[in-house]
């Protein structure tokens, strides 16, 4: 296991410290995410790309754990996880800090289970999971709409996971609406080949102008109606990169599920729908729900 200590900035230090009273342990499912579509409108003089999409939060969890300790520190199951100043748990626990001026002795664990460079804001969700439990911790000196406008600054993603679990999502991801529904899906099937793709790297990859010229709102219309239009326009650079990618989709469909879609910036795929699967070499497959969050709450 790997084990980091961070410290605040000598300014920061300065700022009321404030050491919880009695030890404690907090563990948080930390969820991720499909795009049930998914548009790229343009791409943003700021290097960012205007999107348009439906997220929807799956029961796919990492754990996160809080525990009271003496000093701060952050640890993980995967040892190919940086735990320093760039993973976005510590840098969401710097975040708290900066915002609350407060400084809490806790030690936070994460336990990796969601695929990484899948398209399934692995990442982002702990980034929210960690604002959350610290959130609480410290008996909520901020709201779940500050807690959500804050978390922009740590990736487009992450205030989505502070959604009530489905939300249309603009911007560069992280303008959200909460919208009224729960698709009624059914079993998703997770399918994430060995191979990864890098988020900066697809959306390089990308040109709006060659994508089909769907209206999102009429795509989010029909949802709202029960009639499921599901696409991804990151499908088109994702599978330039990485070829094989188009084959595991034909693979799947083939198999028999009535939707096979990438998630995000892929490399992984959401199948709707019963199907005997292939024999898939070297590919996590794991089948779950929908998630979902309640009013107070986190993902249970
Ligand atoms: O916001 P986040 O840090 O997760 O984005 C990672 C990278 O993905 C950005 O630096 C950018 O290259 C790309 N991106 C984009 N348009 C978006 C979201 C992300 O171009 N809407």
């Amino acid at each position: 296991m790997l084990s980091s200590s961070f410290t605040l900035s000598k300014d920061a230090c300065q700022e009321k410290d404030e050491q919880l009273s009695s030890s404690f342990s907090l563990t948080l499912n930390s969820p991720s995410k499909i795009n049930l579509f998914f548009r790229i409108l343009s791409k943003r003089p700021d290097g960012y790309h205007e999107i348009a999409s439906l997220y929807q939060a799956i029961a796919l969890y990492d754990q996160i754990t809080f525990s009271s300790s003496d000093a701060q520190s952050f640890s993980c199951s995967d040892p190919s996880l940086s735990t320093d100043d760039s993973n976005l748990c510590v840098k969401a626990f710097k975040l708290f800090q900066k915002k609350t001026a407060l400084t809490p002795s806790i030690s936070i664990h994460l336990d990796k289970k969601v695929p990484m460079q899948a398209g399934l804001g692995g990442g982002s969700a702990n980034a929210a999971t960690v604002l959350y439990g610290l959130n609480k911790l410290m008996g909520q000196p901020l709201s779940i709409a500050e807690l959500s406008t804050l978390s922009a600054e740590l990736g487009s993603d992450v205030p989505f996971f502070f959604s009530k679990g489905t939300a249309f999502c603009r911007g560069r991801g992280e303008n959200l609406t909460d919208v009224n529904f729960t698709p009624q899906i059914g079993n998703i099937t997770i399918v994430k080949p060995k191979q990864g793709l890098s988020t900066p790297l697809v959306y390089k990859a990308c040109d709006p102008s060659s994508f089909p010229s769907r209206d999102p709102l009429a795509s989010l219309a029909l949802f709202q109606q029960g009639s499921y239009e599901f696409y991804n326009d990151l499908e088109i650079p994702s599978f330039l990169l990485l070829p094989s990618l188009k084959e595991l989709k034909g693979l799947l469909e083939s198999a028999g599920f009535t939707t096979v879609l990438m998630c995000g910036s892929g490399t992984a795929f959401f199948c709707l729908g019963d199907a005997d699967l292939p024999s898939l070499h070297d590919c996590f497959v794991q089948r779950m729900q929908t998630a979902g969050r309640s009013e107070m709450g986190w993902y249970e």
